[in-house]
């Protein structure tokens, strides 16, 4: 059947700037990261990414790896573009990442421009684009001189294989000199994407700051702690959790006692607010206005339509901030 998206798809989603660029992102985005692969039903995750798109979701994250196996998240979600997605593709924002393992040998891999600019030629291919319109360097290479990775992500901007450029896991000051970087090349950065939730805040250490000054967007990934900030994991680990897969990257080694209880105490907070855990902890990220967008997983259409349901209410008071804060110290 062909798909029709709902035609009030934009009336349900709040957009937000990114940085100080053109772009607008939904203030939820979803990735492919785990649930889009080989290994994973597709007429599930097709009905994940119709949901998205009919609420309002334009921007979807991939990044040469994603699977398993790597790269057929990429495949998969070419299928659905071209299969029911090709008429809106100028709606949406489709973004792609290299920077961690990709093939053998020493191109397939870090921060060369051999290696991004080849990436990114065989990401076009597996989802049949002519450009994506976010291209990152995924993770900093301690190697390879910044000048040439960022050299190369305005290499591939003024080739029209990306409309603009990302960076990914780069701390406070590489992220400054990268954007610095770029600046001078004529290919402002967009956009950060840092791993930032309640349970991992390194972005407040000085990266947020940065990016604000700079005028360049912020979307934290893993904002639900791959999950561990939803009621999931409340009574145990649930045989289709990410943590009882074996292709999951959450270990169950890290659900424990300890979170658990953590988990339990901001359940009870979320409730108070009349929200379910997921959407307390979106909704507390999407609180500080330097967060463009949170950049949700979804395993199920159910939990996206849960999550979506953070953008009722993103407002805290002092006392719920600080009690929230108490928990997470
Ligand atoms: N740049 C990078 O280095 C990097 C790294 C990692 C991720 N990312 C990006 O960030 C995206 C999101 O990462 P993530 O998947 O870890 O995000 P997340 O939103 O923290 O976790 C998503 C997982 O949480 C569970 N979940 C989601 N909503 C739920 C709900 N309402 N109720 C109960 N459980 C819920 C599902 O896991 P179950 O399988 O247990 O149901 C889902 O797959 C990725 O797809 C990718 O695009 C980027």
């Amino acid at each position: 059947m062909t798909y029709l998206p709902s035609p009030d798809r934009y009336k349900k989603m709040i957009y937000r700037r990114c940085g100080r660029s053109g772009i607008k992102l939904p203030a939820v985005s979803l990735g492919l990261w785990h649930n889009f692969g080989d290994v994973d039903v597709m007429e599930n995750f097709r009905a994940i990414l119709h949901l998205a798109f009919d609420s309002g979701i334009t921007h979807f994250d991939l990044a040469n790896n994603y699977g398993p196996p790597p790269g057929s998240a990429e495949e998969n979600f070419g299928r659905i573009l071209h299969e029911d997605f090709r008429k809106y593709r100028d709606e949406l924002i489709i973004s792609s990442k290299a920077g961690y393992t990709m093939w053998d040998g020493p191109y397939g891999d870090w921060g060369s421009k051999k290696y991004l600019v080849s990436s990114l030629d065989q990401s076009l291919k597996r989802m049949g684009l002519e450009y994506v319109d976010i291209f990152y360097h995924h993770r900093p290479d301690p190697e390879t001189p910044l000048e040439e990775t960022m050299g190369a992500l305005d290499l591939i901007v003024r080739q029209g294989k990306a409309l603009y450029a990302g960076i990914s896991n780069y701390p406070a000051a590489e992220a400054d000199k990268a954007i610095s970087i770029l600046k001078k090349l004529g290919t402002p950065c967009l956009i950060h994407q840092p791993k930032y939730s309640m349970f991992e805040r390194w972005a407040e250490g000085g990266l947020l700051d940065v990016l604000e000054k700079d005028g360049v967007g912020c979307i934290p990934f893993s904002p639900l702690a791959q999950g561990l900030l939803t009621d999931k994991y409340l009574h145990g680990i649930p045989e289709d959790s990410r943590a009882a897969k074996s292709t999951g990257f959450l270990q169950k080694s890290q659900v424990t006692d300890e979170r658990i209880s953590q988990i339990k105490r901001l359940n009870d907070i979320a409730l108070q607010r009349g929200q379910t855990l997921a959407q307390m902890a979106l909704a507390w990220l999407l609180k500080d206005d330097r967060v463009t967008s949170v950049l949700i997983g979804a395993s199920k259409p159910a939990q996206l339509a849960d999550s979506l349901k953070c953008l009722d209410n993103i407002n805290f008071s002092g006392e719920e901030l600080a009690k929230i804060e108490a928990i997470l110290k």
